[in-house]
């Protein structure tokens, strides 16, 4: 099964792609979007390298990967206003399972798209395909404990918080001293 193109009441969701790398390098660019990430903008370099890891990630688990998300209103469904990057890959890394049931959700919009519910509405499409369509038993999020904004995200769409971690980091950022934070959503907690 290809990833497919997702549909909400807003934004049209497509499967990552090459032509979509200066999107990417645009969205990077922002230190404020980038801020509990890296905190800083991503070079062109290092967003070509994201890229490609994306890729390789979205060839793992058929119909997870990463999906560009542009803004289509219903009777506009061209939907060429770019919105961010929506993320479902399977879990992978040194601080997550190495199960392909299970799945990352992630998100990073575009500044002047933020507290517009986009984010939120994408995610739950997102959660409906991992658990509808691709069969996941769970999607795990995580991000820093002091990222507000991802955290209320990740709570407004019925993920419970499981743990809290600390990792060691070579370069560590503001407020990572407060660890990171993982939430998860069951798929018996989607149906219900
Ligand atoms: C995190 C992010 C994707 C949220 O996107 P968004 O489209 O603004 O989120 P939504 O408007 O869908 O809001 C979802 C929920 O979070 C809440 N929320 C969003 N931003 C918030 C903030 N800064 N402070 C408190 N709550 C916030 C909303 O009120 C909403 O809650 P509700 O459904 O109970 O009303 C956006 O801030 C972003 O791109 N940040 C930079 C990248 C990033 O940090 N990504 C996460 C890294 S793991």
């Amino acid at each position: 099964m290809p990833q497919p193109t997702l549909h909400t009441e807003r934004l049209l969701l497509v499967p990552l792609a090459e032509q979509h790398i200066e999107l990417e390098v645009e969205l990077d660019s922002d230190p404020e979007v980038m801020r509990f990430l890296t905190g800083r903008a991503s070079t062109r370099a290092e967003v070509l390298a994201s890229h490609a890891r994306r890729m390789a990630l979205g060839r793992q688990v058929d119909g997870l990967g990463f999906w560009m998300a542009f803004e289509a209103p219903k009777g506009d469904p061209a939907g060429d206003e770019f919105v961010g990057l929506m993320m479902l890959p399977p879990a992978h890394g040194p601080d997550q399972p190495d199960d392909p049931t299970v799945s990352d959700l992630g998100y990073r919009l575009l500044r002047r798209h933020w507290r517009k519910g986009l984010a939120g509405e994408a995610s739950r499409a997102l959660l409906r395909h991992a658990f509808d369509t691709v069969g996941q038993s769970r999607v795990i999020a995580q991000t820093m404990a002091v990222n507000t904004a991802s955290r209320a995200l990740m709570t407004s769409v019925g993920m419970r918080h499981v743990r809290t971690y600390y990792p060691q980091w070579d370069d560590p950022l503001p407020g990572s001293e407060q660890g990171e934070v993982e939430y998860e959503i069951t798929r018996a907690m989607w149906r219900s």
